[in-house]
């Protein structure tokens, strides 16, 4: 199982979320690799089982300008089987909070194998850590369902 963690962040609050992550992921012995958006080959996109998306909001609720072309990927390449899962980090006091979490969440819907999506509120605080434990366990659980392994948390 290879998943990808592709990610953007300006100020650092989604930087330091899908560190967390990642590290929950190795801890459950899965190869994962994250990626700034800037440094993720886009045409090796199909070559990952999964894939979890890390985003901030920006403007109006708004899809930050340098997702779009990974954004677009999904829409176009044939992407049906990866199973993905969204993350993100917004300020709940812009009406459409975490609205880029949202707008991924749709298209991968669509588009792939959608399992799972967070929201955190600016940075992570202490109860998030098991939010996120949560997103990584449901991830996991649905991915070997899907794959007909079944699943076994440590
Ligand atoms: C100009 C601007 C617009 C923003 N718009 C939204 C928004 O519409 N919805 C939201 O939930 N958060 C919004 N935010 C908050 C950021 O998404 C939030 O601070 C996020 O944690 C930043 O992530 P980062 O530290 O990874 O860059 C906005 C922040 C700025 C500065």
């Amino acid at each position: 199982m290879k998943i990808a963690i592709i990610y953007s962040s300006k100020t650092g609050n989604t930087e330091e979320l899908v560190h967390l992550i990642g590290q929950l992921f190795l801890k459950k012995k899965v190869d994962v690799t994250l990626f700034r958006v800037e440094e993720f080959p886009i045409m090796d996109l199909i070559n990952y089982e999964a894939v979890v998306i890390g985003t901030y909001t920006w403007g109006n609720g708004e899809i930050p300008q340098e997702m779009m072309e990974l954004y677009r990927a999904f829409e176009t390449q044939d992407v049906m089987k990866i199973l993905t899962g969204v993350v993100g980090t917004g300020d709940s006091g812009y009406p459409k909070y975490c609205g880029a979490v949202d707008e991924f969440k749709e298209m991968l819907y669509v588009h792939t194998n959608l399992l799972v999506t967070l929201k955190i509120e600016l940075t992570l605080q202490l109860k998030d850590i098991d939010r996120c434990r949560k997103f990584v366990n449901i991830f996991l659980n649905q991915l070997r369902r899907k794959q007909g392994i079944g699943s076994h948390f440590s």
